[in-house]
């Protein structure tokens, strides 16, 4: 198979983690014949730097004409306290979803075995968790009218029914493959928003008869996700509450470095860790690699359709962390670099006959 990946390092410890994805999918398609192209592209704090802009068109040209995206992180202490700069990099993250129409982020949220003593959740709580959170990714308050004067500002959200529909048929399709059960997180007993994803998911749910449809109000989901995550399977979401629970849900893995995601919609699809720039950790080699090297997982499973090649690397990344081998914030007592950990990684992806 040949295919052009655009890989999109960005900022703080994305050019790390990337480059250790970047290896392990040189092994992968060494070791499975495949040619992968690999095209570097600016985003977020970098590409203002260099261009002005967070997303310069050379980069939109190039995700454009790819196959599939690897993305790192993005942001800038610069940035922070300063409401002043009126560009920022997460425009340029933003305006990419946008650009791609990837209306469908999907993180899933697995405890491996070997990490269950690192999260500072009890075992017996977070054992056989396993679901993926369906975030709608391209609407909601985030990309909804906004303004500010000297003394007030404000921020919309808003839903139409399409854009319910196409995010909610991923998560029933999703769920249909896994244990069957969609999960609707939303706040109806308060916003108008929230009361048409009700509506709407519960017609959208007519056509898909073996899943069983649950709605949680956002409040006791953030709730239930630490008490009892194992109860879920597919939880769809809109935007911002998306964006807040997969961050809580990540402490039940032990870290927020270990967990990837997918975008998927209308072109291109976008492959990245949840975790974001970690400023303070830039160049000290302390980076957990494994949130990108999953990613690289899913973009191998999800855009070129190569399961056996995506199982290969989760399998590898399993095994070495049952070794006991991880980054500090995974293995306080003999934590391994980065670096060595993506190596770690290759050479079991090397070793398996
Ligand atoms: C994420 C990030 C982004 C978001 C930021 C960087 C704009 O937090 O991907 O979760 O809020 O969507
Ligand atoms: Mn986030």
């Amino acid at each position: 198979m040949k295919k052009t990946i655009a890989v999109l390092p960005g900022d703080g410890i994305g050019p790390e983690v990337v480059e250790e994805a970047v290896k392990v999918l040189k092994i992968i398609a060494k070791r499975f014949n495949h040619e992968f192209d690999f095209q570097y592209g600016l985003i977020g704090h970098q590409a203002i730097v260099k261009t002005g802009k967070p997303l310069p068109e050379e980069t939109v040209n190039l995700i454009q004409n790819s196959s599939a995206i690897l993305f790192g992180a993005i942001g800038d202490p610069i940035y922070d306290n300063n409401p002043n700069l009126k560009v920022r990099p997460e425009q340029g993250l933003l305006e990419m979803r946008k650009v791609l129409g990837l209306y469908a982020n999907l993180r899933p949220v697995k405890v491996y075995s070997a990490l269950i003593d690192q999260s500072p959740l009890k075992k017996k709580i977070i054992a056989n968790t396993d679901f993926v959170v369906v975030r709608e990714l391209i609407g909601g308050i985030y990309f909804g009218e906004k303004g500010s004067t000297e003394n007030s500002a404000y921020d919309t959200c808003s839903y139409s029914v399409e854009e319910i529909i196409r995010v909610g048929r991923v998560a029933f399709e999703l769920a249909v493959k896994r244990k069957n059960k969609v999960t609707l997180v939303d706040k109806a007993n308060v916003l108008e928003t929230s009361k048409l994803w009700r509506k709407t998911i519960q017609a959208l749910h007519k056509d898909y008869p073996d899943v069983s449809l649950e709605m949680m109000y956002v409040d006791n989901a953030a709730m239930q996700i630490i008490r009892n995550p194992s109860q879920f399977d597919v939880i769809l979401t809109e935007n911002m509450f998306g964006d807040i629970l997969t961050d809580e849900a990540s402490v039940i893995t032990g870290s927020i470095g270990m967990l990837p995601s997918a975008s998927i919609g209308q072109k291109t699809a976008l492959y990245e860790p949840i975790h974001g720039s970690y400023p303070q950790a830039v160049g000290k080699h302390i980076a957990n690699p494994i949130g990108a090297i999953l990613s690289a997982a899913l973009l191998l499973d999800i855009s070129f359709n190569l399961k056996k090649e995506a199982k290969l690397i989760e399998k590898a990344i399993t095994n070495v962390l049952s070794k006991g081998f991880g980054t500090c914030d995974i293995n306080s007592v003999d934590p391994v670099s980065t670096q060595e950990l993506g190596k770690l990684i290759r050479d079991e992806i090397k070793n398996f006959s």
